[in-house]
């Protein structure tokens, strides 16, 4: 099988599996229990967090681990009550619907627009007005098109106003170099599975000196920042893909804009062919494109035919079969946003796959021609 959707999922990585399997084993002690048991599962736990923490560049006592991605988000954007909030057109939909769930409880919801090539301004920003402790959530990068956010720009230029910046690095995580001290942003949402770790495992990044409010309750585990019991087997694959990602991700994004390079070079060539966000800076695993007139969905079906996975938006909006927000947002035109298929490359991916799945496609949409 040919898997070019990494932006909804990888493959955990054999390297992850084997560090998290004692801890499904012989190691299941509750973390906060006195005994040996216990104390093996919070050193394990202490391990990840200073794995994911030299990831990051973060404080590892600055790190709260969640359930993912989401929930992250969700933790981030509670923290925003009371305060006006602001994001962009193109979140993801765990900062999108969450902010609209909590509405009531800001004082303003505001949404700021991106251009045609998916980012936005940090300019239109600074036209808002803004009052101490308001709430920006700009995403690193996004998980369609790939385009990364002038985030750092954003928390320089409103840091005279006392803006606290949360963003979502779910997808920037592992495919780009970040910093959270250099960022300077308050609240950073990362995944484990977009790392090639296990699912369902996430963290939150809190600036020094921010008082976060916990969503759930219920017991003192992480700082008292998120009740529950840990999962200790995900932290500590999570924690080992974050160090397999620091360890490799100059090979790894190397090797992925070299592949994504061929692919470009050989989708050009089709006519009527459109890569969306071309000319911003993009995540170098992610191509967003569309043909005029094409149905996305039923082009992935025949893709899924010939063992090769795409997704046509993110996965999120492919299930409910609507045009995707992010490309709404950035004014294509509905019959070509309709036709959008995302290829997300992965670390072990080649070129005989790009080939492959270039044939293919050109197969499939009943162009003859050499490439
Ligand atoms: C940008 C972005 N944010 C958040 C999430 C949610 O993360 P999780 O799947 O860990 O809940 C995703 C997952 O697709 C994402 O792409």
């Amino acid at each position: 099988m040919i898997y070019f959707d990494h932006n909804a999922t990888t493959r955990c990585d054999e390297r992850v599996v084997e560090a998290m399997a004692p801890y499904m084993g012989a190691l299941y002690g509750n973390p906060s229990s006195l005994y040996k048991l216990g104390r093996f599962a919070r050193t394990a736990i202490d391990t990840a967090r200073e794995q994911l923490a030299a990831l990051l560049d973060a404080p590892a006592e600055r790190i709260v681990f969640t359930s993912g991605g989401t929930e992250a988000n969700a933790l981030a954007l509670a923290n925003a009550r009371g305060k006006c909030l602001t994001i962009s057109a193109i979140e993801h939909p765990s900062v999108f619907e969450n902010a609209a769930a909590y509405r009531a409880s800001y004082r303003d919801l505001r949404t700021g627009a991106v251009d045609s090539n998916g980012q936005i301004s940090v300019d239109s920003l600074l036209d808002l007005d803004w009052q101490p402790g308001d709430f920006l959530s700009l995403m690193l990068a996004n998980n369609e098109t790939g385009a990364v956010q002038p985030v750092a720009e954003a928390v320089n230029r409103l840091s005279g106003f006392g803006v606290n910046v949360h963003t979502d690095a779910v997808q920037a995580l592992g495919k780009m170099p970040l910093s959270f001290r250099q960022l300077g942003v308050t609240l950073l949402t990362v995944s484990s599975h977009k790392i090639y770790g296990p699912k369902g495992c996430g963290a939150l990044v809190v600036a020094e000196g921010f008082n976060l409010s916990a969503l759930q309750r219920g017991g003192d585990q992480e700082h008292g920042w998120r009740a529950g019991t840990e999962n200790v087997a995900a932290i500590v694959g999570f924690g080992k893909a974050a160090e397999l990602a620091k360890a490799e991700m100059e090979v790894r994004s190397a090797k992925l804009a070299k592949l994504r390079q061929r692919l470009e070079q050989r989708l050009k060539t089709i006519p009527g062919l459109v890569i969306f966000a071309e000319t911003a800076e993009r995540l170098p695993n992610t191509v967003q494109f569309g043909v005029a007139g094409l149905n996305g969905e039923m082009l992935l079906m025949q893709l899924d035919q010939h063992n090769i996975a795409v997704s046509s938006g993110s996965a999120c909006s492919a299930a409910s079969g609507e045009i995707s927000p992010v490309l709404a947002a950035m004014g294509i035109a509905p019959d070509l946003a309709k036709s959008a298929i995302r290829v997300s490359l992965g670390k072990d991916n080649t070129e005989t796959e790009i080939d492959r799945f270039v044939e293919v496609l050109i197969a499939s949409l009943g162009i003859h021609q050499e490439i």
